[in-house]
């Protein structure tokens, strides 16, 4: 196949998963720091010059040295013969901001896509948090057919039944409604959605939904994201609160930053599980398989 995986070190064992899913053969791009925090990226030719079809992983968690990182390696990549360019990011950073709540906001959702859209020619995603647009190429504005959001809840399904074979899958909010009615589908489980105000970065209102009875059952709550996980941690009290037996989590991206683990445990969630989109000590389900079926469903012109 001429093509090829190119990486970053910190990524290099999602890297070694999606290549050999794929076949494509891995390689890694090299990274320096200068002391003023400058970043110099250099592409790796060493064994061979770039195929002229390159696939490039990175999910973009803490995504703001990441973007410039991708500025530089994609325009180098095109500058050195490259003629089709994929960015796989399993997880896709800037989606959420994507209206202006207060005039003056930027809207992130916007100008990150058209930022990707103009290195890329083709974005493959997990579970991007489209809300009020539909489709990835509402978000990065590409043809439809190369820019792909997959979605990670049947796999988190399986993975859920296999602890909780009767659990009620439950979305802390109205947006996770897309994942949970999926992730519910799949094995016939009872799903239900809370409601959700947010009033800041970490404090959030829950409201568990009208006319369920959770007393004495196993809750599992079904999310994209778990950031602050204050949007979790709440609907996990309500949960106990309503005498929920045990409430567990399963997200695609386990963000988490700062002490959000520490605050689900202290709202008395039980397990924790995560796809490997972002690196994290709950990572529970693999997700190179579903890349590699959308890097095979993408058009041969940009990989064959
Ligand atoms: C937003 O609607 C997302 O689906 C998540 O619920 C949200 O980003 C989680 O954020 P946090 O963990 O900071 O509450």
């Amino acid at each position: 196949m001429d093509a090829c995986l190119l990486h970053f070190d910190d990524e290099a064992a999602s890297a070694a998963r999606l290549a050999a899913a794929t076949g494509l053969e891995a390689r890694c791009i090299e990274r320096h720091r200068f002391p003023d925090g400058e970043i110099k990226v250099r592409l790796p030719l060493e064994r061979a010059p770039l195929p002229q079809q390159v696939v490039l992983l990175r999910s973009l968690a803490q995504p703001n040295e990441k973007l410039v990182e991708l500025l530089l390696a994609a325009q180098t990549a095109r500058s050195l013969g490259v003629r089709a360019l994929t960015l796989v990011a399993p997880y896709l950073a800037y989606m959420r901001q994507d209206i202006a709540f207060t005039p003056g906001e930027a809207v992130s959702q916007r100008i990150v896509g058209g930022f990707l859209a103009g290195l890329f020619d083709a974005v493959l995603t997990v579970d991007p948090h489209l809300h009020r647009v539909h489709t990835l190429a509402e978000a990065i504005p590409l043809p439809e057919e190369r820019a792909l959001a997959l979605s990670a809840a049947p796999l988190l399904a399986d993975c859920v039944v296999a602890h909780r074979p009767h659990a009620w899958l439950v979305g802390p909010d109205a947006e996770s409604e897309q994942w949970v009615a999926q992730a519910a589908a799949r094995h016939g489980l009872r799903w239900a959605v809370c409601g959700k105000r947010r009033h800041g970065d970490r404090r959030v209102e829950v409201t568990l939904p009208e006319g369920v009875n959770f007393a004495g059952a196993a809750v599992v709550l079904i999310d994209d994201v778990a950031s602050t996980g204050h949007t979790l941690a709440e609907a996990a009290r309500g949960l106990h609160a309503a005498g929920a037996a045990s409430v567990d989590v399963a997200v695609t991206h386990a963000l988490f930053a700062g002490d959000a683990l520490a605050l689900l445990r202290a709202a008395g969630v039980g397990r924790v599980w995560s796809s490997d989109s972002v690196p994290h000590e709950t990572n529970a389900v693999p997700l190179a398989p579903l890349l590699a079926q959308g890097l095979a469903a993408l058009p041969r012109a940009l990989l064959s």
